[in-house]
């Protein structure tokens, strides 16, 4: 029986590093959605299109993004090109939520979203921020992780210093702050748990503490199901 498991909250609360290892330690993909929002931003920004439905809803049916195994992580092709380090740029980043409000890009994007759940037989971890709510409604597991606004700005900045980002942390949290208000406050599939969510709160949590908390649920709802389908 395929597993499928929404993990969905805010920028920088640790969803898809959970996400890509509770995929590894359960043998299922991981599907990143918020790379697709974020690779339709970069193409916008990178063409000059406008942000709207007539100008990018094709776009997003005909995306043909790839991701595929790397190391520890994985990466992000868009055609023949890696876009993983470009769909992360702060560039893409401050217009992609503008992007995520167009109803034809979602309506789009669900369905493919939808379609990459169905074709993998056993199962998936897709993260971003309407997976419980609209991708996958019926979803075994459903986790809304989150963390404050200060601790989010904290490892975003840190992780985008690494990679020679000079903005302050101010900026960032600013940043991440108007994103989190877009992206609540949308008519379309705004961010928020499903009503069947487990909350988890990562301020004061290590990664491998989440890690260990979602695989444990997963494991037990498999187990479950299991019982029920033998009765
Ligand atoms: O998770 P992320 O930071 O890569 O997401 C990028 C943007 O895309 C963010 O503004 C929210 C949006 N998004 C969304 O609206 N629905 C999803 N399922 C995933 C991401």
């Amino acid at each position: 029986m395929p597993l499928l498991v929404a993990i969905d909250g805010p920028a920088g609360a640790g969803k898809s590093t959970v996400a890509n290892r509770v995929g590894h330690a359960l043998g299922i993909p991981y599907v990143d959605t918020g790379a697709m929002y974020r690779s339709i931003a970069l193409l916008a920004l990178e063409q000059g299109l406008a942000f709207t439905d007539a100008a990018l809803a094709d776009t997003a049916s005909s995306l043909g993004l790839r991701f595929y195994p790397s190391g520890e992580g994985q990466r992000v092709a868009l055609g023949t090109r890696d876009v993983t380090d470009a769909i992360r740029s702060p560039q893409v980043g401050r217009a992609v939520s503008k992007i995520a409000k167009l109803p034809g890009v979602r309506e789009a994007l669900v369905h493919a979203q939808q379609g990459l759940a169905q074709s993998e037989m056993a199962g998936v971890v897709m993260d971003g921020r309407d997976i419980g709510t609209h991708v996958l409604p019926g979803a075994d597991v459903k986790i809304y992780l989150t963390a404050t606004l200060e601790a989010r700005s904290q490892r975003r900045h840190a992780e985008l210093v690494a990679k020679g980002y000079t903005g302050t942390l101010e900026e960032l949290m600013h940043s991440l702050h108007e994103r989190d208000e877009e992206d609540g406050c949308r008519q379309v599939a705004p961010m928020r748990p499903a009503r069947d969510a487990v909350v988890l709160d990562s301020t004061v949590l290590s990664v491998d503490e989440v890690v260990a908390m979602v695989v444990a649920l997963c494991q037990t709802r498999k187990a479950r199901a299991r019982v029920s389908h033998h009765v």
